[in-house]
């Protein structure tokens, strides 16, 4: 695994967006595993700037997302269709049919998971999946359990997630109890993981990760078992992992 820490958040986005627009520019017509979430907010901001200047193309990308909320349709501000499309897809160039996320309005969630997992054979591995760590240490919504859910499943979500994604809605009411994710062998499947992580509040999540028993009740620990991780952090989000001793590459 290569871990680069970085001062602060805009310098972690900005290293993410550059490990990100290589892989685009080595491989155009490459497919993108993409999250939502307030930690890659700024990489696509830079990577939005990039495209707009020119640096960069996205127009024979193909992207693919871990997640959406059920019961929230495509127009509505806190999907994470919306998401994607306000803070990246119309901002880049890329073909808008080339973009996949689960569907939040699926009347039947077993039919939609079968879909979604055909929607990812189909596009085939990832050259990059760019994943945030939730605090319990999920990643897209695979929640802390007993093992670990493979194929994208419908979850609901813990009481913590609930509270820490209560921040973009009116009410705590009003966060929807459900969501589809993509499973961990489609997180698996990408040829590289790029795991971005800022702030004290992800310390322990990212210790607990990275450093800890590889079990489903800590999600993101799997990764372990992938043979092409990066983690890029800024310094608040590396402390309690440094304390570990695990080994940094620094640039
Ligand atoms: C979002 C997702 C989630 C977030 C995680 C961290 O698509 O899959 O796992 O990455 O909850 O969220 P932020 O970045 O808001 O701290």
């Amino acid at each position: 695994m290569r871990i680069y820490e970085e001062a602060d958040y805009r310098a972690m986005c900005r290293r993410a967006a550059n490990i990100l627009s290589a892989c685009v520019i080595l491989e155009p017509d490459c497919v993108l595993g993409l999250a939502t979430g307030s930690t890659p907010l700024g990489i696509y901001d830079q990577l939005a700037q990039w495209c707009a200047r020119g640096d960069l193309s996205f127009a024979a990308v193909h992207s693919v997302n871990l997640d959406e909320y059920r019961g929230l349709a495509p127009q509505h501000p806190q999907s994470y269709r919306y998401f994607m499309q306000s803070h990246f897809f119309d901002r880049i160039d890329i073909d808008p049919a080339n973009t996949e996320l689960p569907d939040g309005l699926a009347d039947d969630p077993a039919a939609e998971c079968i879909r979604y997992d055909t929607v990812l054979r189909r596009a085939g591995a990832p050259a990059l999946q760019l994943l945030g760590l939730g605090h319990n240490g999920h990643i897209g919504f695979n929640e802390p359990a007993d093992a670990f859910a493979l194929g994208t499943h419908l979850v609901d979500l813990t009481a913590s997630t609930i509270s820490a994604n209560t921040r973009f809605f009116a009410s705590e009411g009003e966060v929807p109890r459900q969501a589809y994710t993509m499973g961990i062998a489609g997180i698996l499947s990408a040829r590289r993981v790029l795991v971005a992580v800022s702030g004290a509040d992800k310390a322990d999540a990212v210790a607990r990760s990275f450093a800890g028993p590889v079990t489903p009740q800590v999600p993101a620990s799997i990764l372990r078992l992938h043979p092409d991780v990066t983690l890029v952090g800024d310094t608040a989000a590396l402390a309690e992992l440094k304390k570990t001793g695990v080994p940094f590459e620094r640039v």
